[in-house]
């Protein structure tokens, strides 16, 4: 067993162990990918001071965001397919997080059902919510998330259609894998994978399949999932989601000044600044980038969150020193799911947790809710 000190360890242990078209779904970004290495390479252009002899014993990283405590200003990021990734794979990260002390945040194409989730954790997570043509469908997914018990809703803006991904192409990317010749000679070679899909019958989209009248199997499921998100998303049907859900709502997928405006008028209790993991538009800046200036803009009047391109604690404490009130992690859990099940995202949360501690510390600073720019090098980080 190889030891695991970093993301990148479990990265590199999720492509052994994981089937080539799902590890590809989650690994990869949308068309060239120059988005999606921008959000990792804007981190790393981001210079810390080092500050020494500060008194940095008593540390803290606990936050209270979103009305709730949570051990460290970290949510798990809604990813799609999370059960293809691993056997029950949603209910083993729903677990996890909850363990860790933070929000789990269930995808709308999850695997295992939001009742599912609620049974297995006991414990409030978030639900992510996609608008589709069919509304009473989503009044109904909202009502199901009330009944969950979600204390949270998050709604995604950037996904009415979907940016093209070259290797889901290629790979015949589908729930559950078409088997081709080559396929399936991938999948024979990852025998844990298999034997845990052996040992549940979760295998389609757990909060559609059954729920949807002409939807009983997975030919029909594909099409109407594929006809279902609807490209007529507009505000209005924001402020109905809005009075539908009466919670606490947050608004997935800001990128532009101009949307985090509109996004703070909605009266929404958060936005997160993302890009979708550099899986949409191809050419769009890194979500890190566009921070100051949605910060500088909206921050007094609405949580201000950031996903895409976080691989470290580091990430982290540059986006909190960029004036993120909270951070998304999505594929650096993925990768713990796919290395180890429930373990490996429990070794993600605590690599990144430690990377936190100990950068803060070296920064010279003892508690994760202060920070400011002042932590990074002048010149190094996007201004407003
Ligand atoms: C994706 C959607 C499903 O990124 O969130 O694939």
């Amino acid at each position: 067993m190889p030891i695991i000190t970093c993301i990148e360890d479990l990265r590199a242990m999720a492509q052994r162990r994981v089937p080539r078209m799902f590890y590809d779904y989650v690994d990869g970004g949308s068309w060239t990918e120059s988005t999606y290495q921008a959000n990792q390479a804007d981190f790393s252009a981001i210079k810390l001071r080092q500050r020494v002899a500060r008194n940095i014993e008593q540390r803290s990283l606990g936050a209270r965001r979103m009305g709730i405590d949570m051990a460290m200003p970290l949510a798990i990021a809604p990813t799609g397919l999370a059960g293809m990734i691993h056997a029950d794979g949603e209910i083993l990260a729903a677990r996890a997080a909850t363990a860790a002390g933070i929000r789990y945040t269930l995808s709308t194409v999850s695997i295992c059902s939001l009742e599912e989730i609620a049974q297995a954790i006991a414990a409030p997570f978030w639900f992510q919510l996609y608008v589709m043509r069919d509304r009473g469908f989503v009044a109904s997914l909202i009502d199901r998330a009330k009944a969950a018990g979600c204390d949270a809703l998050v709604l995604t803006l950037d996904l009415q259609l979907s940016g093209q991904r070259h290797k889901d192409l290629k790979n015949g990317l589908s729930i559950p894998p078409r088997l081709t010749p080559s396929s399936l000679l991938n999948i024979l070679g990852k025998p844990r994978w298999i034997k845990g899909m052996l040992s549940t019958r979760r295998h389609h989209f757990g909060n559609i399949m059954g729920h949807v009248k002409g939807v009983d199997d997975m030919r029909q499921l594909a099409d109407w999932t594929y006809q279902q998100f609807d490209p007529r998303l507009s505000w209005d049907d924001i402020q109905w989601i809005k009075e539908r859900w009466g919670g606490r709502l947050i608004l997935k997928g800001i990128l532009d000044v101009e949307d985090a405006r509109l996004a703070a008028d909605s009266g929404a209790d958060a936005l997160i600044v993302s890009n979708h993991g550099g899986r949409q538009l191809d050419g769009a800046p890194s979500s890190i980038s566009m921070l100051p200036a949605i910060v500088e803009a909206v921050g007094e009047r609405i949580e201000v969150w950031l996903d895409s391109g976080i691989r470290s604690g580091q990430d982290v404490i540059k986006s909190l020193a960029l004036g993120a009130q909270g951070v998304m992690l999505g594929r650096a859990h993925l990768y713990g799911l796919g290395a180890m099940g429930e373990a490996g995202v429990a070794k993600a949360l605590e690599i990144i947790a430690r990377e936190m501690d100990l950068t803060l510390a070296l920064c010279g600073h003892t508690d994760v809710q202060h920070l400011d720019h002042h932590i990074l090098l002048p010149g190094s980080y996007p201004l407003p």
